[in-house]
């Protein structure tokens, strides 16, 4: 264990300005995504579209890193150089999901426990040769009737801690993402309950486990109204109650917490993050580390053709930039206007 390196990658991660790009999904929830532009879903066409969003020029300005599936650590530029060293000489720090995934917990109806603990050290040590320096593992917590359960919470903040301990062992900073979902119509007072309550089972694990907070980051969702919830919590709302949150139950000594967008709209979760960062001084840093709200507009502007390969660019470059500025509090909605 590198105490250095792993200081080290994790203040860079959160450096002032950058975020993350989310850029993990699997072949799976990529073929959804490739499915609303009308595009086939193959390793060559997965390929391409990491490519455009890698060697968008400038993008380095703005990103800290990217989260890279298994498979595309393994690919390669147009150029013929892996990504993961494509980006590393662009200052952009590789990293790579681990997690196998959520799957049905027994006994728990509606609920999920991600796996992927299986030869983990094997895996980490590998991915570590390849050039990867953080990795990630995404809990779900669904809110429903009679749920989240303590068991759901428990387990899963027990595998983020053997995950996180294993991870430190390799010298990878572990990103720590227990994602509750936005689906439903629950209260944002409901969210703000269960985002506790999970953070709180979370920093015990990775204490009962000695996995130091120094070297992890979290990966937040904010406490918003269930997406179906017919009273929706304002942005200056949300700011306040995730802020409060995060103060309750993660430590100071948490470099910084990026968060996920979890299908906000684009604009809302740069406006999000904005007031958050507007709320004065924290312990830690408060960035991005967006999936969707980073690539849905260049996706869109893409549609898989070759000739919109400029205009997916663009669309991305203006997304990322955007998201700089709600680093420090300076977006605002009139940015959104500025040709992208
Ligand atoms: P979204 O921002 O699309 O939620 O993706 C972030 C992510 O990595 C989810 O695990």
């Amino acid at each position: 264990m590198d105490k250095a390196l792993l200081s080290k990658t994790a203040a860079a991660m959160v450096a002032k300005g950058k975020g993350l790009l989310a850029a993990d999904e699997s072949s799976g929830t990529c073929e959804t995504r490739f499915k609303s532009i009308g595009v086939e879903c193959t390793e060559e066409s997965r390929r391409n579209y990491r490519g455009l969003l890698f060697t968008t020029p400038g993008v380095e300005q703005y990103l800290s890193g990217v989260i890279l599936f298994d498979e595309t650590l393994r690919q390669k530029t147009n150029d013929g150089v892996p990504f993961g060293d494509y980006l590393a000489r662009k200052g952009v720090i590789p990293g790579i999901k681990v997690d196998a995934g959520a799957k049905d917990l027994p006994l728990c109806s509606g609920e999920k426990v991600t796996e992927g603990l299986d030869n983990l050290p094997r895996r980490l040590a590998e991915y570590f040769k390849l050039g990867a320096r953080f990795a990630k593992w995404r809990a779900v917590i669904t809110i429903g009737e009679r749920i989240p359960s303590h068991t759901c919470i428990y387990a899963n903040a027990h595998a983020l801690a053997r995950y996180a301990a294993a991870c430190h062992e390799a010298s990878i900073v572990p990103i720590i993402e227990p994602e509750v979902l936005l689906d439903g119509s629950h209260t944002v007072e409901r969210c703000e309950e269960v985002s506790e309550a999970t953070l709180r089972a979370c920093y015990a694990a990775l204490a009962a486990y000695s996995a130091a907070p120094e070297y992890t980051i979290l990966k937040a969702s904010m406490v918003v109204s269930g997406k179906h919830c017919p009273k929706q919590a304002g942005v200056d709302e949300v700011a306040e109650r995730t802020v409060r949150v995060l103060k309750h139950t993660v430590p100071a000594a948490v470099p910084g917490i990026v968060f996920l967008s979890g299908g906000q709209a684009d604009e809302l979760a740069t406006a999000h993050l904005n007031a958050m960062n507007k709320l004065g001084s924290l312990p830690w840093q408060l960035s991005f580390s967006y999936g969707r709200a980073l690539q849905a507009p260049a996706l869109k502007a893409w549609k898989g053709e070759s000739v919109n390969v400029d205009a997916g660019r663009n669309a991305f470059l203006h997304r990322a930039k955007l998201n700089s500025a709600a680093r420090s509090g300076s977006y605002t909605a009139d940015m959104e206007k500025a040709a992208s």
